[in-house]
């Protein structure tokens, strides 16, 4: 079955709260449900700039804004659902085949991404309308 936007799930992660400061450590394969393949974080960016506007095939991911605030808007082609991250250790999971924006980043905001799978420019879609298509051939 083809994700849908409900499968998008906020995830709690783990805080060890200090006097000198908090900690959020992530496992893979138990804060998320998927083996951590890759890492990798954006900022700098600009302000009023939106990244994502894709979707993938079989990636899926924990995006965590470890810094500030952003928004992501989560698309499965027929719902819509926008969620506000603004805390290090909260995380929200992506499954494969949601088409995706990140809008509204705060300055110097940081978003942490863990992935499933190594870089794959051919698991991306990037066309919306292709999106469309290709998720038309999926629920045939
Ligand atoms: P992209 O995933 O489209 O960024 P975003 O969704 O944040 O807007 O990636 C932007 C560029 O960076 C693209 O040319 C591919 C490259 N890239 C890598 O080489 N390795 C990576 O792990 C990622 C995430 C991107």
């Amino acid at each position: 079955m083809r994700p849908t936007v409900n499968d998008c799930k906020l995830i709690n992660l783990p805080k060890i709260s200090e006097r000198k400061g908090a900690i959020t450590p992530i496992y893979g394969g138990e804060h998320v449900p998927f083996e951590i393949a890759r890492v990798y974080y954006l900022y700098d960016v600009p302000s009023g700039e939106n990244r994502g506007g894709h979707a993938h095939k079989e990636l899926q991911q924990l995006v965590v804004s470890v810094m500030g605030a952003f928004d992501v808007v989560l698309n499965d082609g027929h719902e819509h659902k926008r969620v506000h991250l603004d805390r290090p250790n909260y995380g929200l999971y992506i499954p494969r085949m949601i088409w995706r924006e990140l809008e509204n980043f705060s300055s110097g905001g940081i978003c942490l991404v863990l992935a499933s799978a190594p870089y794959d420019e051919t698991d991306y879609i990037r066309d919306y309308r292709e999106y469309l298509k290709y998720i038309q051939q999926d629920s045939e």
